[in-house]
């Protein structure tokens, strides 16, 4: 007989409706029912939530033998298509994952930083000076541009600009809230049937529509590559087009598109919120931005910008939880919770626990720095767990890095409202309310040369 953890007794309906501010309502249950307790939404199999890092532990270590992830993800299949890594689970899973995580590693994105600098430094030039704007729409374009250069490896402008104004788009329409409200059958019908694609006002018709705008030209870059004789290029695409599995097999086109849209629809918006909340965060802690100022003016090593990045993605979890689908039951803090349930590990009650981190409201990123840090990393879970671990998260901190370096750099900023911005849900992500409103001067003493003709690290020019 399963031993079921307390919880809300609300109807399931009651339940989804306070997902509205789920950092609050979270946090409510976490009071009332403990670390451990569960929960019913609409349109999910029963779930159950853990507030420790040692549960978040136990829960994924189950991964490879007894959950799925990729299951709990299948809205995403008509976007992302059948091969993606975020929605598959067991041996294609892990074919991709196998094939995906070099590209993303260590050597593979050492060179990127110079490019990311530029693209940042391009999108700053058009900042407005000395009134307010939302910090994240640039974010959004800069990590987009990231996306379109880094990862897509696209060069022609042309395509550059269709690619851009068809994923803004695409972002647009799926952010719909109609889009979310829909039943997943209805929803499925109306993203096949050519009845349901001939209303233009369903957000379904302007999603396909883009997306497969957005597919033909993806497939025309990947067959371009395929053609070009060894480029020695260093985006991810080149790194997938030479990918081979243990079989010795290469990535189909498919395969390889799937994996560029997924990397697309995991990274881009993620990266661009966790760097809307750096600055959110860093122009109302003046003590920190002097800090961080001094050290990256010093420029010895960049462990004091690390430390800021990681203590914002654990105050400000860009995602508040990544749950699993048990295939069998799991004992968990006593409980036996049933095979068929979620057991999620929620990042924003983590990243609360005040035994891992004292005053836990409180930003500080000392946490992250001499004697305290290996206790405040061991609850650190802003990129997940397990063998589903954020497959781009070095990619990600390295980005946020370089683009704060190179905002910092460039312009200051102030709050154009001192009242921290609260947290909301957009999309699947927790942005801030008001996109990071800031107000920008410019730094003229050490500006850097802003009409430098940029260079390519990742492609090189044929003579280099
Ligand atoms: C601050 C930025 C980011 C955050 C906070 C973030 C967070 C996460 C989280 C929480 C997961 C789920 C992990 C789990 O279930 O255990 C995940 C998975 C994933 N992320 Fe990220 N991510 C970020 C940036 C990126 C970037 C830049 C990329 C790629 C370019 C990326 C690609 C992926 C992919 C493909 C998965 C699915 C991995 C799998 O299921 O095997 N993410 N991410």
């Amino acid at each position: 007989m399963s031993l079921l953890p307390p919880g809300s007794r609300q109807p399931a309906l009651l339940q989804t409706m306070r997902m509205r501010d789920p950092v609050h309502y979270f946090a409510s249950l976490r009071r009332r029912y403990g670390p451990v307790f569960r929960m019913k939404l609409i349109g999910f199999p029963p779930q159950v939530v853990v507030s420790t890092a040692e549960l978040a532990t136990e829960i994924y270590s189950t991964d490879g033998d007894g959950n799925r992830a990729g299951a709990l993800r299948a809205g995403y299949v008509p976007w992302l298509g059948d091969y993606s890594l975020f929605t598959n689970d067991g041996e294609p899973w892990w074919r991709h994952r196998k094939l995906l995580s070099p590209a993303l590693h260590g050597r593979s994105i050492a060179s990127y930083p110079d490019l990311i600098a530029e693209i940042a430094a391009e999108d700053i030039r058009t900042w407005p000076l000395g009134r307010p704007f939302a910090l994240q729409e640039h974010m959004q374009a800069i990590t987009l541009e990231i996306t379109l250069r880094l990862v897509f490896g696209i060069r022609d402008v042309t395509q550059l600009a269709r690619l851009r104004a068809l994923l803004l788009t695409l972002s647009k329409a799926s952010g719909s809230p109609l889009l979310f409200l829909m039943p997943a059958r209805l929803r499925a019908w109306a993203e096949k049937s050519p009845l349901a694609m001939r209303v233009p006002v369903l957000p379904t018709t302007r999603t396909m529509k883009a997306s497969a705008a957005v597919d033909e030209i993806l497939f025309a870059e990947i067959a371009r590559r395929r053609d070009e004789e060894d480029s020695g290029a260093t985006d991810v695409l080149g790194r997938l087009l030479k990918a081979r599995d243990d079989q010795g097999r290469a990535m189909s086109d498919q395969e390889i598109r799937d994996e560029l849209l997924t990397l697309l629809e995991a990274g881009l918006e993620t990266t661009a919120t966790g760097l809307s909340w750096a600055f959110e965060r860093l122009m109302r802690s003046p003590e920190v931005l002097r800090r961080l100022q001094e050290e990256l003016e010093r420029g010895e090593d960049d462990s004091y910008l690390e430390a800021v990045v990681k203590e914002v993605l654990r105050l400000r979890p860009v995602i508040t939880g990544s749950g699993r689908l048990l295939d069998k039951p799991l004992r968990l803090d006593g409980y036996e919770i049933p095979a068929g349930w979620v057991a999620i590990p929620m990042f924003s009650l983590i990243h609360q626990d005040s035994e891992a981190y004292p005053d836990p409201e409180e930003f500080r990123p000392e946490r992250f720095l001499g004697e305290g840090a290996q206790a405040a990393q061991k609850s650190f879970l802003p990129f997940g767990g397990g063998r589903r671990y954020c497959v781009g998260a070095q990619l990600a901190m390295m980005e946020m890095k370089v683009i704060i370096r190179e905002v910092l750099r460039r312009v200051e900023l102030t709050a154009a409202d001192p009242a921290p911005e609260a947290q909301r849900m957009w999309h699947v992500t927790l942005v801030p309310g008001k996109r990071a409103v800031a107000v920008a001067r410019e730094r003229p003493l050490d500006r850097a040369p802003l009409n430098e003709e940029p260079r390519c690290p990742v492609h090189p020019a044929p003579s280099e």
